[in-house]
């Protein structure tokens, strides 16, 4: 029951979406997945096409679970078969409450610990902004990956993040894969950014295994708008373009995740 998060301090860069591909993928398999979002925008929410259950009930998110006013089962919202989601509204008011009450990150410790019972997985996806919980959070991760995009401001993203880590004190051993996402065979750029990304990854994450890239495909977006998931498989798409384009995304996220051993 390891807790899985994807992470970068740069923005738009595809953790959630990687996140949510991930998750899909092991739930599928029958593993039971519990994915909590810890960014205010829940997101991931948008890749299941879930959105319209981020505001169906007010009170069922994290931070009324850690204020005791809530259960662990009242707060899980079913996205898929195997497959729930936790969201948070109000995380700045979480952080604060970390950084002034000593106890709350025991009793957040305690409620993942708990749920690490009934889930085979837990992932987070986190936003690329900076907060106590964010930082609590991803000292307790066991597996980190580093989404990184293959541009020059992408690969700006892979530094702020060490230096995150060193500043907060968080153990950059917990980064165990690089992400590049954003991959072109056709274009120089993304060629050059993987390479300097694998150069740099040698020399700062040197423990760290670098993914295959994601290549930059536009059914992700197709498929997102929609709230489709590459995994739901037994969904047949409109057009017969978007169906061979999602087979081969399928194909190459299944060639990715062969690689991970979470
Ligand atoms: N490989 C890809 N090819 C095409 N589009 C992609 C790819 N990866 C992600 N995207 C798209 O890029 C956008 C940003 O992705 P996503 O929301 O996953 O990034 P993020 O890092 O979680 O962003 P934030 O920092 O705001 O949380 C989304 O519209 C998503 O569909
Ligand atoms: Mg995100």
């Amino acid at each position: 029951m390891p807790i899985v998060s994807t992470f970068c301090k740069k923005g738009g860069v595809g953790k959630t979406t990687f996140l949510g591909f991930m998750a899909h993928y092991y739930a599928k398999s029958g593993k039971k997945v519990l994915i909590i979002s810890v960014d205010d925008q829940n997101s991931i929410f948008k890749v299941f096409g879930v959105e319209n259950k981020i505001f169906d009930v007010n009170d069922n998110y994290l931070e009324f679970l850690l204020a005791n006013h809530k259960d662990m089962g009242d707060i899980l919202i079913e996205a898929r078969e195997n497959l729930y989601l936790i969201k948070t509204l109000n995380s700045d008011k979480l952080s604060l409450k970390l950084t002034l009450e000593r106890t709350q990150e025991k009793v957040l410790r305690k409620v993942l610990d708990e749920y690490s019972d009934y889930f085979d997985y837990i992932f987070i996806d986190f936003p690329p902004s900076s907060s106590r919980l964010s930082e609590v959070l991803l000292d307790m991760s066991n597996v980190i990956l580093l989404v990184v995009g293959l541009d020059s401001l992408g690969l700006g993203g892979f530094f702020n993040t060490i230096q995150y880590f060193i500043d907060n004190d968080i153990d950059i051993e917990g980064i165990k894969y690089i992400v590049p996402n954003g991959y072109s065979r056709n274009r120089r750029a993304p060629r050059i950014s993987l390479e300097k990304l694998e150069q740099q990854a040698q020399e700062f994450t040197p423990n760290a295994v670098v993914l295959p890239a994601l290549q930059e495909r536009s059914i992700i977006k197709n498929l997102q708008s929609e709230g489709i998931s590459p995994f739901d498989d037994e969904i047949k798409l409109a057009s017969t373009y978007d169906q061979a384009a999602r087979d081969v995304l399928l194909d190459d996220l299944k060639e990715i995740f062969k690689h991970l051993s979470l």
